[in-house]
């Protein structure tokens, strides 16, 4: 039972505790442009043939740019959503309001955090990485579905940050030192959002009938699917950026082969290792019965 795991105060204590500054993370630091920002896992360019290990090296280097950018990106509604789950209980549990507001500042922080690294990026590789556009418009078509999609895709995208780094980028010893910290530092705020996204699920869903909540968990998969058709978009631009870069221009079947690598990979890191995690299906056990086996299906398309 989710209602059993976490508690607002548990949140907030744990946030006192580890708060930090962008500037403790990047301490002053650039990146390492001879190492790879991204494992393996999440940037998925070790298998492409058309590329040399340099260029791979470098396509890695624009997909960590665009690791950054796709957070800060999906990541702007929430500011708004958690302030207004804030505002629904002003002078209730003084505790919750306090760690809500926290949570809004963490995520107005990792953007700092985020655009200062792209702006980095950007200057080590000598090109401006193209990056999607119109995060306003995506806040805007998030905030118009139910207030329960809202909070289960922010589960969603909380929970993978917390898998990226735990299981795919921690245990590196050849990854950048300052991208690594960058993840780290994202998860220690994300560690207690999610489990605050639990609390916010259970309180919403009280007084939902089944129907509906089900209803929001399609939202979601439709959100799901807006995404898959932004990071397709960001696939093109990486794919722009990296002939800059390494200054040749690559062939069609050469961005053939290039872009089903990279599906793959997107799909995984900002979709699947989400809607895959455990943690996250027992969020959705416990929003509706039935749930999951929607999830399920809509993973196991994805990565195919
Ligand atoms: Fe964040
Ligand atoms: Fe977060």
């Amino acid at each position: 039972m989710l209602s059993n795991q976490h508690s607002y105060e548990d949140c907030l204590s744990h946030s006192i505790k580890s708060e930090w500054t962008v500037d403790d993370c990047f301490q002053d630091r650039n990146f390492d442009f001879s190492k790879r920002f991204l494992p393996y896992r999440i940037a998925g360019v070790d298998g492409i043939t058309c590329l040399n290990d340099d260029e791979k090296l470098k396509l890695n280097q624009i997909l960590g740019n665009s690791y950054c950018h796709v957070f800060a990106f999906v990541e702007e509604y929430i500011i708004p959503l958690v302030m207004d789950q804030a505002r629904e209980d002003v002078y209730g549990d003084e505790t919750r309001l306090r760690y809500l507001l926290r949570f809004a500042h963490d995520e107005t922080k990792h953007q700092d955090m985020l655009k200062r690294a792209m702006s980095q990026i950007d200057e080590g590789l000598g090109v401006e990485c193209g990056v999607i556009p119109g995060r306003e418009d995506v806040a805007e078509v998030v905030l118009g579905k139910s207030k329960l999609a809202g909070l289960l895709l922010t589960s969603l995208i909380e929970w993978f940050t917390h898998l990226h780094y735990v299981e795919h980028v921690r245990a590196y010893d050849d990854l950048d030192p300052l991208f690594q910290d960058i993840l780290k530092y994202h998860w220690i705020d994300e560690a207690q959002h999610a489990k605050a996204d639990s609390l916010m699920i259970l309180e919403t869903i009280k007084d939902m009938s089944e129907a509906d909540r089900l209803k929001a968990i399609d939202e979601l998969l439709e959100l799901g699917g807006a995404i898959d058709g932004l990071l397709a978009h960001q696939m093109e631009l990486d794919l722009e950026a990296l002939e800059k870069v390494i200054t040749r221009t690559l062939s069609a079947d050469e961005k053939a082969e290039i872009r089903t690598h990279q599906q793959r990979s997107y799909r995984w890191t900002f979709l699947v290792s989400g809607l895959e995690h455990l943690k996250f299906v027992e969020v959705i056990e416990e929003v509706a019965k039935g749930g999951n086996e929607k999830i399920v299906a809509t993973a196991l398309a994805l990565a195919a």
